[in-house]
């Protein structure tokens, strides 16, 4: 997949960084799906408010019925029409005081399941973790999907980890 043939991107988790990376994408002209688990952060979005709480975001959120424009609660139906899929999902400190992942790996674990096979899919881990956390998700994640081991995935991290 060359640079210029991806035209849809995926957010999973429309919170502080995901919804303005979600309508960032969308302003400059891609197809853009964002998911959250949350029903009521997508019903938010879904009406145009903004749930985050950030005031920068207040007056940005597109409209409903605005093109290319698709939120849902489903990572399992938003991921096959992505050509890229940001995970921005939290990474919370666990009370003692331990990197809780379970975040990233229940949504790696649906991004994972919901790639097509033999798609070109690049995902990328937004979420803060320490390095070598991309690496050892997915390692995880590919070797509980053994239906899924033939695609041609690419992960990465930002920054790179
Ligand atoms: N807020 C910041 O300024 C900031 C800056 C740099 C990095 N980060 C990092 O970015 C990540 C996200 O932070 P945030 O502030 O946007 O968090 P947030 O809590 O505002 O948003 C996260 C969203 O992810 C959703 N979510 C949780 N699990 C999900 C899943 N499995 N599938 C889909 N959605 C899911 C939640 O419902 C929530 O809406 C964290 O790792 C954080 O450390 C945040």
């Amino acid at each position: 997949m060359s640079k210029s043939n991806i035209t849809t991107v995926g957010v999973i988790g429309l919170g502080y960084v995901g919804l303005p990376t979600a309508i960032g994408f969308h302003d400059a002209g891609f197809e853009v799906w964002g998911v959250d688990v949350s029903q009521r952060t997508v019903d938010m979005v879904r009406a145009g408010e903004n749930p985050t709480g950030d005031p920068d975001v207040n007056d940005i959120v597109p409209a409903p019925g605005t093109e290319r424009w698709n939120i849902t609660t489903s990572t399992a139906e938003a991921v096959p029409h992505c050509d890229v899929v940001l995970v921005t999902v939290p990474t919370p400190i666990t009370h003692d005081l331990k990197p809780d992942l379970s975040y990233v790996e229940a949504a790696g674990r649906a991004v994972f399941e919901a790639i097509p096979k033999g798609s070109n899919t690049i995902v990328v881990l937004e979420s803060t973790v320490y390095p070598g956390v991309t690496a050892q998700t997915k390692q995880r994640l590919e070797f509980r999907q053994e239906s899924n081991r033939h695609a041609h995935q690419k992960t990465y991290s930002h920054p790179i980890t």
